[in-house]
């Protein structure tokens, strides 16, 4: 199927479109179909949520290969090693620093909390007894979209452009200056702010720890760390931002370019490689607890009415 997918088919459609094809492996829901006790529901769910895992690198590689290696081989997989490492070099690289970039990206993308929106969807899609594959799926497109997982793109996007508009070594006034255009042209800086959190994101912080270590001179590297010093205090003075601070989508995609993956539209592919560890997780525990099918509350107009103090 995927070999078969037009050119132009963005990566996360691909990934999202394989994840639901690959459902005819699931030992849920042919436990389901064959009447199995609630009480082991999440046996089945666990057995495959590790199938799941383990299917995205070599799906996500082959995406990826079939997009901008010319449809090469992702090769075979060795089970020495581990499944960052497999997945590095099913994609074609074979630099070690660069498969402990995998690792750390993989780790810190795998969730955080659960409210947000794809770990949200797949919790959602899974209380309907949706099987793993189809629950991750659809998970997969909420992190399709550009406030959530896609942003990652467009951190690069944007750095991309304002290195192109400014040149190397902008000044730090011509800087603030394109932050400042970005903000009134009615757009959001990308990479900056977030819904729960309320400091620098630490996913954010360990990944500069990273830079810092293996690509300290990097002149991307450079114009992040410029802007963590520049963006929060003009997010601070346009006033009604409650998080100033930069998240975890600021600094990723800087990393990867400058190991050579330049391909951004694949980068929420990644992101959602690791989503699987801390979402499938969650679900096994959803139906090992017995949690109810999820829907939001309906309320009258008259209930409404009373709530606001109305009638
Ligand atoms: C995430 O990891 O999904 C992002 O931080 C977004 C969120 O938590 O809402």
């Amino acid at each position: 199927m995927l070999n078969n997918f037009p050119l132009h088919l963005h990566p996360m459609s691909q990934f999202s479109a394989a994840i639901t094809a690959c459902n005819t492996e699931s030992k849920f829901a042919e436990a389901y179909s064959k009447g199995v006790s609630k009480a082991s529901y999440w046996e089945y769910m666990f057995e495959d949520s590790m199938n799941l895992i383990a299917k995205l690198p070599p799906i996500a590689a082959t995406i990826y290969r079939n997009l901008y290696r010319d449809g090469s081989s992702i090769g075979a997989i060795d089970k020495e090693k581990d499944w960052s490492a497999n997945f590095t070099s099913m994609l074609g690289y074979d630099n070690p620093t660069l498969t402990e970039l995998m690792r750390l990206y993989l780790t810190i993308h795998s969730d955080h909390e659960g409210g947000n929106v794809s770990a949200h969807t797949v919790h959602l899609i899974g209380s309907a007894l949706s099987d793993p594959y189809l629950a991750f799926a659809g998970g997969m497109n909420g992190l399709a979209g550009p406030l959530h997982g896609l942003a990652n793109q467009e951190v690069l996007v944007w750095l991309t452009k304002l290195q192109k508009d400014l040149g190397p070594d902008a000044s730090e006034e011509l800087v603030k200056e394109f932050v400042w255009k970005t903000l009134k042209s009615g757009q959001v800086v990308p990479g900056y702010g977030h819904a729960v959190l309320r400091r620098t994101d630490p996913r954010y912080i360990v990944q500069r720890d990273f830079a810092l270590k293996h690509l300290p001179e990097d002149p991307l590297f450079k114009l992040v760390s410029q802007l963590y010093k520049i963006v929060p205090q003009i997010l601070l003075e346009l006033g009604k931002v409650k998080n100033p601070w930069p998240n975890v989508d600021a600094h990723s995609g800087v990393l990867l370019q400058y190991f050579g993956m330049t391909e951004m539209q694949f980068y929420t592919v990644l992101f959602g490689v690791s989503r699987a560890l801390g979402t499938t997780a969650s679900m096994v525990w959803d139906r090992a607890l017995g949690l109810p099918i999820e829907r939001p509350k309906s309320m009258t107009t008259e209930g409404l009415m009373k709530l606001v103090g109305a009638v």
